[in-house]
């Protein structure tokens, strides 16, 4: 946690929120929707910090790259750790691919479970997906299954679900999420991850 938010009415602590693309498309939108999200932070929602962490040049998986009894990983490895560790909460911007989570974002997790603690484990959590029919809601489901082993704590609703073939377009041709409906949508999961972040935080007796 980081120094208290200097502009909220009541002082809380800064929440650094990591935040993972599941895609590795130029134009992705689920980039955009943590680009519109840190976007969001910055300009209304105090006390929230997003650190987009990219897991795009992560190593495939594979458990020969660890050494020292499974508790040494490859330098990139090593330093995503680092930064997993250190959030406070997450977002999982995550693309529904056959109907489940990418192999993109499925390494990342596996890479963070690894060694004696889970480097996600505790904290809380939430998905925004962009797909198709059911705007990416079956590869949400998914993730939430993988994050019970995580020990991931997932907020519960808002969810969203952008339906991004839709007419009107929701993202322009470079990824940018273009959609007031969708932006609002997208604070409020912002707004409850955060509520839900304190809840978690440790209490002084
Ligand atoms: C290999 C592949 C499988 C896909 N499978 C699904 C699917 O099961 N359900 C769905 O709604 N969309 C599916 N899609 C569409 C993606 O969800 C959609 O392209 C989305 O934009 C990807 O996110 P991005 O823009 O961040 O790359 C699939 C796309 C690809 C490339």
């Amino acid at each position: 946690m980081e120094a208290m938010a200097a502009s909220s009415a009541v002082a809380r602590p800064t929440l650094r929120v990591a935040a993972f693309c599941g895609s590795l498309r130029k134009v992705s939108w689920h980039r955009g929707l943590i680009r519109a999200a840190e976007k969001l932070c910055e300009e209304s929602i105090p006390g929230l910090h997003i650190d987009h962490v990219d897991i795009s040049g992560l190593p495939m998986f594979n458990q020969d790259l660890e050494t020292g009894d499974g508790e040494g990983f490859p330098p990139d490895v090593e330093a995503f750790r680092d930064r997993v560790r250190a959030a406070d909460c997450f977002l999982f911007a995550s693309p529904e691919y056959n109907y489940s989570i990418t192999a993109t974002l499925k390494n990342a997790l596996d890479w963070g479970s690894r060694g004696k603690k889970s480097c996600w484990a505790d904290r809380a959590a939430a998905i925004v997906c962009a797909g198709g029919t059911f705007g990416g809601g079956r590869a949400s489901l998914h993730l939430r299954q993988v994050g019970v082993f995580l020990d991931l704590h997932f907020i519960n609703k808002p969810e969203l679900h952008v339906r991004g073939y839709e007419e009107p377009p929701k993202f322009d041709a470079d990824g940018n999420l273009i959609d007031a409906e969708t932006r609002e949508r997208l604070r409020k999961v912002l707004l409850s991850l955060q509520a839900f972040s304190l809840r978690l935080q440790p209490k002084e007796i």
